[in-house]
């Protein structure tokens, strides 16, 4: 279905009991909701499970293009309001775990858990500022095919790569089906985004981090370094798995968040 929110035309997927538990998936870049099509299909079994294509991927509206992660925050939030769930289990791969993070600092409430999938709570550093900026030129010059070419190898694990040649031509043809304007736009998102290591030590719900062993762009120290920062927090390295792990690894990637949310559908929502 298409959702006006927060002045843009989102598409949702919905799958599931409309009165069961929700959990909520953010995408990760440069995909679109369809990266989740595993958790959609099986966790419907008992939990009401939403995905959406971020403002500007996917199906979602493209508008002008001029996106900051405050926005895609924005709309996450003003989603959840549209679905009027209560609180949520969010779960946010790389871009989708900045997005959720964002969020979780602005609006914890929200949130009854979170799983942070092969993401970072770091801002970018110049390198990667520079990398982006390059990385925009090429989209306006050369297109989307030549981006998603040279994205292709940091997104998917060496075994992916060598073994699983369906899903890199499953996770290319997300990446190409993208507008342009959309995928650059997420690229100013995300090099504009700050810092939120600091929400980390402040969560007061379970959290379980996701990555994927042969995960080069957010590696397994980082993810182990996440968890240990929140309270209560979890990791969980999938084995055989780079950077996208629900399509790479799912029935590993699914074991993991099943786990965690069945414990969680037994945790009393927070006031
Ligand atoms: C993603 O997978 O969402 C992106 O690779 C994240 C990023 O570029 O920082």
């Amino acid at each position: 279905m298409d959702l006006r929110v927060n002045d843009t035309t989102l598409h949702v997927v919905a799958t599931g009991p409309d009165d069961g538990p929700t959990v909520v998936l953010v995408h990760g870049f440069p995909l679109d909701h369809r990266m989740w099509r595993r958790p959609l299909e099986e966790l419907s079994d008992a939990y009401r499970t939403v995905a959406y294509d971020v403002r500007g991927l996917g199906r979602s509206e493209v508008g002008d293009g001029q996106y900051t992660m405050e926005l895609f925050a924005d709309d996450l939030l003003a989603l959840l309001d549209a679905l009027d769930p209560g609180p949520v289990v969010g779960c946010g791969l790389s871009m989708g775990g900045y997005v959720l993070l964002r969020a979780l600092e602005r609006e914890p409430e929200r949130f009854r858990g979170a799983v942070l999938a092969d993401t970072r709570t770091a801002a970018d550093d110049d390198a990667t500022r520079l990398a982006r900026a390059r990385s925009i030129r090429t989209l306006r010059t050369d297109g989307v095919g030549p981006f998603a070419d040279a994205m292709l190898p940091k997104l998917l694990g060496a075994t992916t790569r060598a073994e699983r040649p369906a899903v890199v031509e499953e996770v290319r043809r997300l990446a190409v089906e993208n507008d342009p304007r959309g995928l650059a736009g997420a690229q100013l998102a995300m090099l504009s985004r700050t810092d939120t290591t600091g929400v980390l030590g402040r969560l007061e719900i379970p959290v379980l981090v996701v990555v994927g062993e042969e995960d080069e762009l957010t590696p397994p120290d980082g993810a182990r370094a996440m968890a240990e920062a929140v309270p209560d927090g979890r990791v969980a390295v999938i084995p055989g798995a780079g950077h996208v792990t629900p399509m790479e690894r799912p029935a590993a990637f699914l074991e993991a968040l099943r786990a965690f949310l069945d414990e969680l559908s037994g945790s009393p929502a927070p006031p």
